[in-house]
């Protein structure tokens, strides 16, 4: 049985009061669970306070971005090894909005992911077709194209260790979330092309859903055997509908 991994990515919102009210009220409920993983991604000025307020708890915290360059004349970015300092075990990689607002390109997000292993991060590779895409029918072509990226760069060992989002990019903050049927059949045909290169690191693979993630779906699409939790944007701001996605997991 693979781990279960509910991560909130908290985009660009939050303020030092609300978070510290957020994060209070959610580890009011939360306690250990064996193979059961929760964590908040913050924007880098929160990691101390985030920090403070999470260590010894069972949530863990991460960047949502890393870059792939590890110091130098790089305005703006944050290395691995800064979120490294602040605690962080996760960081988000190549997810659609980096890619389509910020230009990400599957190189560009190889690279970061490598960067990311090597600092000691847990990567959470996003990858994800528009509904332009889905339309047309080359979803799993722009899935592969997204995978192989990485696997070329870093290979499929790199993949141990390291986390997969598979968010449709017509179901992030959309309120229309993938069927759990589409979801498991994309998380499969990512298992399959990784077990391609090796099997043994596509089993351990976990691969979490995201995209309007909500707590009244949230049981359904864990249910299915290749979804191994989710990677939560609006419903991880309200404490209440946080929980009740990890409800689903836990349960
Ligand atoms: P929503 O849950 O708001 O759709 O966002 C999903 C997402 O992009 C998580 O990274």
């Amino acid at each position: 049985m693979r781990p279960k991994y509910v991560v909130g990515n908290w985009k660009l919102n939050g303020s030092l009061p609300g978070n510290e009210s957020l994060l209070r009220a959610i580890l009011k409920e939360v306690s250990p669970q064996p193979g059961r993983h929760l964590a908040v991604c913050v924007p880098a000025p929160y990691l101390a306070q985030v920090r403070g307020l999470l260590e010894g708890t069972p949530v863990a915290w991460g960047g949502q971005d890393v870059s792939r360059f590890e110091k130098g004349a790089y305005t703006g970015d944050v290395s691995g090894a800064m979120l490294r300092e602040f605690g962080a075990t996760f960081a988000i990689v190549g997810h659609s909005e980096r890619r389509t607002l910020f230009g990400d390109t599957d190189e560009a997000v190889a690279q970061k992911y490598a960067a990311a292993r090597k600092a000691g991060l847990v990567p959470i590779f996003c990858v994800g077709e528009t509904l332009a895409e889905r339309e047309k029918g080359v979803t799993e072509s722009v899935l592969a194209r997204q995978l192989d990226a990485v696997l070329e760069v870093s290979g499929a060992a790199a993949l141990d260790g390291g986390l997969v989002a598979y968010e449709p990019v017509w179901a992030i903050g959309t309120g229309r979330t993938a069927t759990s049927a589409q979801a498991q059949e994309a998380h499969a045909f990512l298992r399959g092309r990784v077990a391609k290169k090796d099997a043994g690191v596509a089993s351990r693979l976990p691969i979490l859903y995201g995209g309007s993630v909500k707590g009244s779906n949230a049981a359904e699409l864990f249910a299915m055997p290749d979804v191994d939790g989710g990677l939560i944007g609006g419903a991880s701001l309200v404490a209440e509908d946080f929980l009740a996605i990890w409800r689903a997991a836990v349960a």
